[in-house]
């Protein structure tokens, strides 16, 4: 048995028609359906649904063989112990510094609010910026709005949530997109229905170009 961790929401969306052309359909669908578990119709298959953020977890410690997460998890979760063999290119954002769109470009130390607390880290050394980061769980936007912080780091897509927020991208930091990550006891232990897997995937990407 395989079991692949994914996420529900744009991941799950984005991934089901690359699950379908490798013979992967959910039995049932995790919108209307509170299983946790979802049989397959590959019977060797299932398909846990957990938070995004939990993906690197459950595949570090072998509770699932694969996963599907954003970069931007992987990089915050510290993902050295995964193999990170496919950029599935679904889901793609990028991850940003933002702030209020009258606000002057901070000076000295800053207030940055984020739930990437160590890619924020990271990138403000790198760039030799004094910061002190506030770790939040959502909803990053308000922070500069009620003066919690500065400024933010934060997915961006469309730019819709900045903008209805008074808040404008600034330093653009890495574009981000959801790979799929695999356990490296399971590479070893199931090797061939993995590198099947993993061929098939990438065969379908390289034909859609
Ligand atoms: P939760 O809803 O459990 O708090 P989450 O907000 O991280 O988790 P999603 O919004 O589904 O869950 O995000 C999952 C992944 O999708 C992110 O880690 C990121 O890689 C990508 N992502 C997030 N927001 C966007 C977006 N607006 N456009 C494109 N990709 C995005
Ligand atoms: C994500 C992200 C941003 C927004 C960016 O939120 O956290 O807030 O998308 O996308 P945009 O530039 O197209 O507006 P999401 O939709 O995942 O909501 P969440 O707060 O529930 O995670
Ligand atoms: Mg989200």
């Amino acid at each position: 048995m395989l079991t692949i961790a994914v996420s529900k929401g744009r991941i799950y969306e984005e991934a089901l028609p690359l699950l379908a052309e490798v013979g992967i359909a959910p039995i049932d669908d995790p919108k209307t359906c509170r299983k946790l578990i979802l049989r397959t119709t590959r019977d060797d298959v299932q398909l846990v649904i957990i938070r995004a953020t939990d993906v690197p977890t459950f595949v570090e410690y072998g509770a699932a063989d694969l996963g599907i997460a954003g970069k931007d998890v992987l990089l915050e979760h510290g993902a050295e112990s995964l193999y990170e063999p496919l950029d599935l290119n679904i889901a793609r954002c990028r991850l940003m510094t933002a702030a209020h769109k009258n606000a002057p470009v901070p000076q000295g130390r800053i207030r940055v609010a984020t739930k990437y607390v160590k890619i924020a880290q990271k990138y403000f050394a790198s760039q030799g910026i004094q910061a002190e980061i506030i770790k939040l769980y959502g909803s990053m936007e308000l922070a500069p709005l009620v003066g919690l912080a500065d400024c933010i780091v934060d997915l961006v897509d469309t730019g819709n949530t900045l903008r209805a927020n008074d808040l404008e991208p600034r330093e653009h930091i890495m574009d981000i997109s959801s790979r799929l990550v695999v356990n490296k006891a399971a590479m070893k232990m199931k090797n061939q229905a993995i590198a099947t897997l993993l061929e098939q995937l990438e065969n379908n990407m390289a034909q859609r170009g």
